[in-house]
C-alpha cells in the first residue's frame, strides 16, 4: 500500500501512528528526504508508564517516535541496502554467462543466487518506495562497476569468479549483521525505558536477518566451489572488499 493510501487511511480512522510504525512523519507536503530527517509534527512527548490515570494516552501504545538520527539511520539503511542488492543482480547477471558456458555445471547455483538477490533487491525497492527513500544517486555508478566487476571476475575464471561472491558476502553479511545490532540496540533501549517497539521495525529487523543468512549462504557457496583457490586470492578479495566497503560508504550517503 502506498504511503498516502496508509495517511488516508489513517486520516480516516481517526488513528494517530507512532512514530516508527511509519518510519516518516504524515506530512506529505515536503520533500522525501525532509520527511526522514526531520522530527515529526505529532512528536509529542509519550506519557511515560506512571502517568495518571486520567491521562488519555495511557490506553494507546506508548511508543517513544524516532529521533532525526534514528530516522536518517533507517534512511540510509534501506538506501544502501538498495544499492547493494541492485549490484549483486548485476553481478551475476554478468557472471552468469561466461561462466555457465565454461563450467555448466554451475548454472543451477548461479540461478539459485540470482534469484535469491532478485528477491532482495525487490524487497528494498518496496521499502523505500513505501518509506519514500531517495534512491542512491550514483545508480549508474554501482551499475557500471558492478557489471564490470562480475564480468572480469568470471572471465578470469570459476575461482576468481567465487572469490568475488565470497569477498562481496563476507561484507554484505557484516553490513547486515551491523544494521541488526543497531535495530536491537535501538529496542533494547526503548524497552529499557518502557516503551513498545512497532511491529514494522520488527519485521524490519526479521527480513534482515533472513537477507543475512541468504548471503552468508551465498558465501558458503563461493568457497565449496573453490574460491579460496583463486590466485591471488588475498589481493583478489581484498581489493573486492574495499571496494564494496567504499561503496557502502558511499551509498549511505550519497
Ligand atoms: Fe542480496
Ligand atoms: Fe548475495
Amino acid at each position: 500500500m502506498s504511503l498516502p493510501r496508509i495517511q488516508a487511511r489513517i486520516v480516516r480512522h481517526g488513528l494517530q501512528p507512532s512514530s516508527h510504525e511509519l518510519f516518516v512523519p504524515t506530512s506529505s507536503r515536503l520533500s522525501p528526504r525532509r520527511l526522514l530527517s526531520t522530527t515529526p509534527r505529532h512528536n509529542a512527548t509519550i506519557a511515560p508508564n506512571s502517568s495518571s490515570p486520567a491521562d488519555p494516552s495511557q490506553s494507546k501504545p506508548k511508543r517513544k517516535p524516532l529521533t532525526k538520527e534514528q530516522r536518517e539511520f533507517l534512511s540510509s539503511a534501506l538506501r544502501v541496502n538498495q544499492a547493494g542488492e541492485l549490484a549483486a543482480t548485476l553481478i551475476y547477471t554478468a557472471q552468469t554467462p561466461p561462466l555457465v558456458n565454461a563450467h555448466p555445471h554451475l548454472r543451477p547455483l548461479m540461478a539459485h543466487m540470482y534469484a535469491q538477490e532478485e528477491g532482495h533487491l525487490d524487497t528494498f525497492n518496496s521499502l523505500i518506495a513505501k518509506h519514500r527513500v531517495r534512491p542512491t544517486a550514483l545508480y549508474p555508478v554501482w551499475q557500471v562497476l558492478a557489471t564490470g566487476l562480475g564480468w572480469s571476475t568470471a572471465v578470469m575464471g570459476r575461482e576468481a569468479a567465487m572469490a568475488c561472491t565470497e569477498a562481496v558476502e563476507t561484507e554484505i553479511g557484516g553490513h547486515y549483521n551491523n544494521q541488526i545490532r543497531t535495530l536491537l540496540e535501538m529496542f533494547d533501549q526503548w524497552e529499557a525505558e518502557g516503551y513498545e517497539v512497532g511491529e514494522e521495525l520488527r519485521h524490519l529487523v526479521k527480513t534482515l536477518r533472513r537477507i543475512r543468512d541468504e548471503e552468508l549462504e551465498h558465501l558458503d557457496h563461493a568457497v565449496d566451489n573453490d574460491a579460496k583457490k583463486a590466485e591471488p586470492h588475498w589481493l583478489l578479495t581484498g581489493v573486492i572488499r574495499l571496494g564494496c566497503r567504499g561503496a557502502i560508504w558511499v551509498s549511505e550517503r550519497v
